[in-house]
């Protein structure tokens, strides 16, 4: 059941969202533990119209990729996007595209919020403003609902880092730490999900500017890296993003692909 907004977005707001989006519902909460945790919920009940979204004034427990939490208080952005792969006009088994291809389309879809700014990709999707993190992504596979697919994205807006937990504050940034502006999040949020249906069509349809982009914003390359992949850890220097989207690097033994995985170090 969708809560009434109160300060950080106004009934307005979400009839913009509405409006001038794809989305088809919005399940709206003031506070909640996990937006994605409402979004995965609701994959199950196949209740909801899609695409859905699930928007929050407050994520008091987000989760990240691996072992990652997600920081926000009132001021920062989350939210996650249920749907169908098939109203997305995209094939089964394009998931792991989609988590660079969404990265990429904050990537551009901040570009035009703040112009001149460096934003760029750290292989597979967290967004990186002026060296630091502003944007995770967390991509997920309800169960229980096949071909469908939750799409995380928590962007530090108004949020600043000096009022986040220590290890957060030297790595991470904020839209406003950035710039000194502050951003109304429907201005953020409406241009984030457009761009991001957008590209994700392109994963069909113009596969190779695609990749062209995501290769561009990759701030791996040439770096060296420690990938843990789960079942090991790869070592190197990258080299870039392949046409798959993995991240090849070239190990001591040779080229490894890691097409999956979390970047634990880079230099
Ligand atoms: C990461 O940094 O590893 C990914 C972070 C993803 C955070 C977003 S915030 C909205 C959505 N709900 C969650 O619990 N996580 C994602």
């Amino acid at each position: 059941m969708s809560e009434r907004p109160s300060g950080q977005f106004s009934r307005a707001d979400l009839d913009r969202i509405s409006a001038e989006t794809f989305v088809e519902e919005i399940d709206f909460h003031l506070e909640i533990g996990s937006t994605n945790d409402r979004a995965m919920d609701l994959a199950g009940e196949r209740v909801s119209r899609s695409p859905l979204l699930v928007l929050t004034e407050l994520q008091t427990a987000g989760r990240g990729r691996g072992a990652n939490r997600w920081w926000a208080i009132q001021g920062g952005l989350t939210c996650s996007v249920l749907f169908d792969l098939e109203t997305a006009g995209l094939p089964r088994g394009a998931a792991p595209q989609v988590s660079l291809t969404a990265g990429l389309a904050v990537c551009e879809a901040l570009d035009d919020l703040i112009a001149g700014a460096s934003l760029g990709l750290k292989w597979p999707n967290d967004v990186f403003l002026e060296g630091r993190k502003v944007c995770g992504i967390l991509v997920e596979l309800p169960r229980g609902r096949d071909g469908a697919l939750v799409i995380g994205i928590g962007i530090n807006v108004n949020n600043s880092l000096r009022e986040a937990p220590l290890d957060f504050r030297d790595q991470a940034t904020s839209l406003r730490d950035a710039t000194g502006r502050h951003f109304r999040l429907v201005d953020v949020l409406v241009p984030v999900l457009g761009c991001l249906w957008e590209r994700l069509g392109w994963i069909g349809s113009r596969g190779e500017e695609l990749r062209r982009r995501w290769r561009g914003r990759c701030l791996l390359t040439g770096r060296t890296v420690c990938v843990d992949s789960g079942h090991h850890q790869v070592e190197g220097v990258c080299r870039g993003i392949d046409d798959d989207g993995a991240l090849v690097v070239d190990t001591a033994s040779g080229a490894e692909r890691c097409l999956a995985g979390v970047v634990t170090r880079f230099k």
